[in-house]
């Protein structure tokens, strides 16, 4: 049966979408010539525009959650920057882009093409071989332009810790507060890592601690493959600097990454592995990313297991 309500018609309606219950009910179905009641046609209706409070909960559940500018831009207007950004071919783009007068210091950034991710991964690799030091490491990176995430992060995030410890911890990528702060590891999870670390007696003076990708990927996203690899050849070499007896990865990605495995953490975690820093071969172990035992505390008693295993390693002195 077909249903006419004011300009709206339609098809039979299922009893859910005019209850908005999703308990099943008895639907009386109304004859055309029957007035809709008010709250039939607000169902139906398109729901009204958002407030810019919802508007900016739906963008931070989203991810988005970073402001480039403090300025709109409409990227699809016909004129000035607009055009520039449409502009088919990167190279175009730029020109476009640079005929049309400058952007915002931090948008600007973005309107150079980001090298080719081959390109990019053998630039990284050229300038990570000649760093001859940490500092000149951390030198190189602040100039490096060839990862797209340099340009939303707030600042590069490089390490902390003691250069000389003989543990070093790598994460995976910094989040909000280490973006903000520029150290790794210092919100909700860089908390529990602390206490993970002063259960073995250790502190920040007694450990190294850096991630594979040195930049907060925009609200926090999972890093692509092509960025892990861009980003893979700095904290190899900055590993073979630091050059400790003991190399823990945290979590997942970092483990995959550093220690050439396909396998899960679960299978991955407590186990010890060789590391080649490119000097001498050191010992590896995974653990749990410590967000993770956020999420999931009943892992902490595997994550105790792996600390204990780090703890009697040290005292064992290895150094391989
Ligand atoms: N998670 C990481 O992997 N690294 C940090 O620095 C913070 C959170």
């Amino acid at each position: 049966m077909e249903m006419n309500l004011g300009t709206f018609r339609c098809g039979p309606i299922h009893p859910k979408i005019v209850s908005g219950n999703t308990a099943p009910m008895r639907m009386h179905v109304r004859h055309a010539e029957l007035p809709p009641k008010p709250y039939e046609i607000n169902r139906l209706t398109p729901e009204p525009a958002p407030t810019l409070s919802q508007l900016l909960t739906f963008y931070l559940e989203a991810g988005v959650d970073c402001a480039l500018s403090e300025q709109p831009i409409d990227r699809l207007s016909d004129s000035g920057q607009g055009e520039a950004l449409k502009a088919a071919s990167p190279a175009a783009a730029t020109t476009a882009a640079r005929a049309a007068g400058p952007l915002p210091a931090s948008v600007a950034r973005t309107a150079d093409p980001i090298p080719a991710p081959d390109a990019a991964i053998a630039t990284a690799r050229e300038a990570a071989r000649t760093a001859a030091s940490l500092e000149i490491l951390r030198d190189l990176l602040e100039k490096f332009d060839g990862c797209a995430l340099k340009s939303t992060a707030t600042r590069l995030v490089f390490a902390d810790g003691n250069p000389k410890a003989r543990i070093m911890f790598v994460g995976e990528a910094p989040g909000r507060d280490e973006d903000i702060e520029g150290l790794p590891f210092v919100g909700r999870s860089g908390k529990l890592l602390d206490r993970m670390i002063a259960s073995i007696g250790l502190d920040r003076s007694k450990v190294y601690i850096a991630n594979v990708i040195p930049w907060r990927p925009p609200g926090n996203r999972t890093p692509t493959p092509q960025e892990t690899q861009i980003c893979l050849p700095f904290i190899q070499r900055q590993i073979e600097l630091v050059d400790p007896d003991i190399l823990v990865t945290l979590g997942n990605p970092s483990t995959q990454t550093l220690l050439s495995t396909r396998e899960g953490i679960m299978k991955t975690r407590g186990r010890w592995f060789d590391y080649n820093t490119g000097t001498r071969v050191i010992r590896a172990i995974a653990t749990f990313h410590p967000a993770y035992l956020l999420r999931s505390p009943s892992y902490k008693r595997l994550s105790w297991q792996d600390l204990r295993a780090i703890a009697k390693a040290l005292e064992a002195g290895h150094s391989s």
